[in-house]
């Protein structure tokens, strides 16, 4: 791992708060991600499943977490079952956690190697009359992979038939939604990452240069800055390629005249951040194009004052879409007509802002939370209007992330930033 150790104390307090809402005589189990192969021998990098990174701290393949909070057995109340290492283990793979490391991250005192799982399961079921499983809930999930938890779940269930069975899901939405300070303060690192990487392309960019190259610039600052890189797949996207949403190919040369829209982050910590910014590649915004670049910039800044508690999330965005369709009026993208004749479930504003403007964010860039309840101090969302316009060869989208506070507006990640038309410019040149 690059980042610095984290704090136990999260990991402690996320146990605790996650065992306080789970039923009597039950056991919840998490699992490690797979490592997915690519062919022969060679293996896609690891990626900590976020629920028992989020429990743990753990941050190694072939884990398992087991929570029992009622166990007799006041030893088996948190186990955690780590793959064994050894001295050959560590010369070919290098270090794995030892059963001294794994406390030290995790602040759990029972470790045992993974070869005594069935073992130590069998006695805490015989206490137990449910076990929590784990299963993807996520809105936008969409999965044709069977996971390691996935595999886990069925061979748990095959095991133990007469057991009742609980979903962990729901409670890991509405526990990981509402960020620690520890975990603020991660994000924050997140985001000053990224802040580096993208003051470092505005002064690397010129007409000329590929997409690609700024995609390596970024990965530079990135990851000499103990990131393991980008926190989802970076989008470069030049003149039209920025009206394509998932434009990920990165690899056009950027023309005089022509923007760039940036939408690539750092993670931190398996923390996400997520950045949008749009800059000209001269350096230079023209007039229709600095018309629109405000207009997405007083959207964003309207729509933020929003993300207050109490919220409802479809509610908010109701409101954004107002806000969009008046600026795009005045723009002269839609006119009255447009805005009269709309259909109610996919509104004018649409054609030019089509995708959502903001989302939970946090150890998945498109982070849980429940949608449907009202918005609460420490959510941490984006905020990401856009105008896509292939007939004028643009495309804006302005990104940042912010805290939801007690009172008052949000707090931003990302307000150190440059986001003003004019300091874009001014730093460009
Ligand atoms: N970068 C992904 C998103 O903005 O949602
Ligand atoms: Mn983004
Ligand atoms: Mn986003």
């Amino acid at each position: 791992m690059k980042y610095r150790p984290i704090n136990s104390e999260l990991f402690i307090k996320n146990r605790k708060n996650f065992m306080a809402q789970m039923k009597p005589k039950s056991i919840a189990v998490f699992n490690s991600n797979d490592i997915y192969p690519i062919g022969a021998d060679s293996t896609m990098p690891f990626e900590q499943h976020r629920d028992i990174f989020y429990l743990s701290g753990v941050d190694q393949e072939e884990s398992v977490l087991f929570l029992f909070p009622d166990s007799p057995n006041e030893n088996l109340r948190e186990v955690l079952f780590v793959r064994e290492t050894n001295e050959h283990i560590s010369v070919w793979e290098g270090e794995k956690l030892t059963k001294k490391a794994a406390t030290k991250t995790s602040g759990i005192q029972t470790i045992y190697w993974l070869q005594d799982l069935e073992k130590v399961l069998f006695e805490m079921s015989t206490y137990a009359d449910t076990f929590y499983i784990n299963t993807n809930e996520h809105y936008r999930a969409n999965v044709e992979t069977e996971t390691r938890e996935d595999r886990f779940s069925k061979w748990l269930l095959a095991k133990y038939p007469a057991h009742s069975v609980a979903k962990s899901n729901p409670i890991l939405q509405s526990l990981r939604s509402v960020k620690d300070q520890i975990e603020l303060d991660l994000m924050q690192q997140a985001c000053n990452i990224t802040e580096k990487g993208f003051r470092r392309i505005l002064d690397f960019v010129k007409p000329g240069v590929w997409e690609y190259e700024i995609e390596a610039e970024l990965l530079h600052e990135f990851v000499r800055n103990r990131s393991k890189g980008f926190a989802y797949t970076p989008i470069i996207a030049s003149g039209n390629n920025a009206n394509v949403l998932h434009y990920t190919e990165n690899n056009q040369q950027c023309k005089d005249g022509d923007l760039i829209l940036f939408d690539t982050a750092a993670e931190y910590a398996n923390y996400s951040s997520d950045l949008s910014r749009t800059v000209p590649v001269s350096g230079k915004f023209t007039d229709r194009q600095k018309a629109v670049y405000n207009a997405v910039n007083y959207v964003k800044k309207e729509a933020t004052k929003l993300l207050v508690p109490g919220t409802i999330w479809k509610e908010y965005h109701v409101e954004v879409g107002k806000l969009m369709t008046s600026e795009l009026l005045k723009l002269g993208l839609l006119d009255k007509s447009d805005v009269q004749n709309e259909d109610k479930n996919w509104p004018a504003y649409k054609k030019y802002f089509m995708h959502g403007t903001s989302h939970h964010i946090g150890l998945d860039t498109h982070d849980y939370g429940l949608l449907h309840e009202p918005m609460q101090a420490n959510n941490v969302f984006t905020v990401e209007p856009g105008i896509y316009i292939p007939d004028e060869g643009f495309g804006i989208r302005l990104e940042d992330d912010v805290v939801i506070q007690e009172q008052g507006e949000p707090f931003n990640l990302m307000g150190n930033i440059p986001i003003e038309a004019d300091e874009i410019e001014d730093i460009m040149n």
